[in-house]
């Protein structure tokens, strides 16, 4: 049994504040911000079925998306608790067609720090008691403090990301967070709202046994990942390897980092971009699994080393152990060529 560390996310964040040098303090409240919206979202979610917030909003969103009432809900309470404590100079959210530009009062816009969120990742589960999950990401703007934020502030490589994390409301509910050095889980303590280290330094195995990929879409998939899928299923050596997919991304990759596996969500005949969001979901994700020793790409090159070109940019994800996904990408080229 894991043992009680005794040690909370808020002295934690603090502790490693002095891992930055010149730091200011400015990302360890932006983090508390995060942490604190994470406590609401979190009990709102835990009263989903009977708080009459599940179901449709009755709209869709930038992405011709269905939005659920949660997603709605969700993305509010973190813009809230970003824009009031006044942490960031600009968010962008999945939900949201534009940036929204952050003025902290008289002095407009002088904190450094952007974030990109998709505040309710695998909204199709929540209906069903199914794990959801949040995503972020924090970038430096690029752009002059006091001036307005702007687009290009947004459109950076994951490479420049300074923290990244995600929260997984699921049978317990867990914030996962790097500052690029290293990646911590922590564990809410529901009856004290209180998260607390359950997992130092989180490291993925090398090889993993299990792949987890929307097999329903096998038909539109590229001949590459065909014939991956079948290389996971064939009897040999360590061999066929098991397949879980959940549909919310934050649980499958929680679920893969903890045990060793891979998450790919290619490109399809009918989407040819892939679904997954470039800023929202896969470089975060991608910086949390290099900095646990595995890998992410688009099947090709390295996620974090793509310049985005649009906010809502889709790519396709191949992510976890590094000896898998290094597997799935030779799959991929031996394909084209
Ligand atoms: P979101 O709920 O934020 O739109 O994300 C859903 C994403 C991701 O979490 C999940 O892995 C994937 O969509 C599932 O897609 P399929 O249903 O096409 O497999
Ligand atoms: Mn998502
Ligand atoms: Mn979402």
């Amino acid at each position: 049994m894991a043992q009680h560390t005794f040690r909370t996310l808020g002295e934690f964040i603090i502790e490693k504040q002095e891992d930055f040098r010149y730091s200011t303090g400015e990302l360890s409240r932006l983090l508390s911000a995060i942490k604190l919206a994470a406590k609401v979202v979190n009990s709102e979610v835990n009263k989903a079925g009977i708080a009459d917030i599940t179901g449709q909003a009755g709209n869709t969103n930038i992405q011709g998306e269905e939005q659920q009432k949660l997603d709605v809900l969700a993305n509010d309470l973190f813009i809230k608790a970003l824009s009031q404590r006044e942490v960031v100079c600009g968010i962008a959210s999945e939900e949201n067609d534009n940036f929204i530009e952050i003025e902290a009062g008289d002095n407009v816009h002088l904190s450094k720090y952007v974030v990109l969120i998709d505040p309710l990742d695998g909204s199709s589960n929540i209906d069903v008691n199914v794990s959801v999950g949040t995503i972020f990401s924090i970038y430096r703007r690029v752009t002059q403090p006091g001036t307005p934020v702007e687009l290009k502030d947004f459109l950076q490589k994951g490479s420049q990301q300074v923290a990244a994390g995600y929260i997984i409301y699921g049978s317990s509910t867990m914030l996962v967070y790097t500052t690029g050095n290293g990646v911590n889980g922590f564990t809410l303590d529901p009856t004290l709202g209180t998260f607390y280290l359950s997992h130092p330094d989180m490291k993925t195995p090398t090889q993993g046994k299990i792949y987890s990929i929307n097999e329903g879409y096998y038909f539109k998939f590229p001949q590459g990942v065909k014939n991956y899928i079948k290389h996971c299923q064939e009897e040999k050596d360590d061999r066929p390897y098991t397949s879980r997919y959940i549909g919310s991304l934050a649980a499958d990759f929680h679920r893969n980092l903890l045990k060793g596996g891979i998450y790919i969500y290619p490109t399809t005949s009918q989407s040819p971009n892939g679904k997954l969001r470039l800023l929202y979901e896969c470089n975060p994700m991608a910086f949390l699994i290099e900095q646990a020793g595995g890998k992410a790409s688009d099947g090709f090159k390295r996620i974090l080393d793509i310049t985005p070109t649009e906010l809502h940019q889709r790519v396709a994800f191949f992510c976890g152990s590094a000896a898998m996904v290094t597997k799935a990408e030779e799959f991929m080229s031996e394909a084209v060529h």
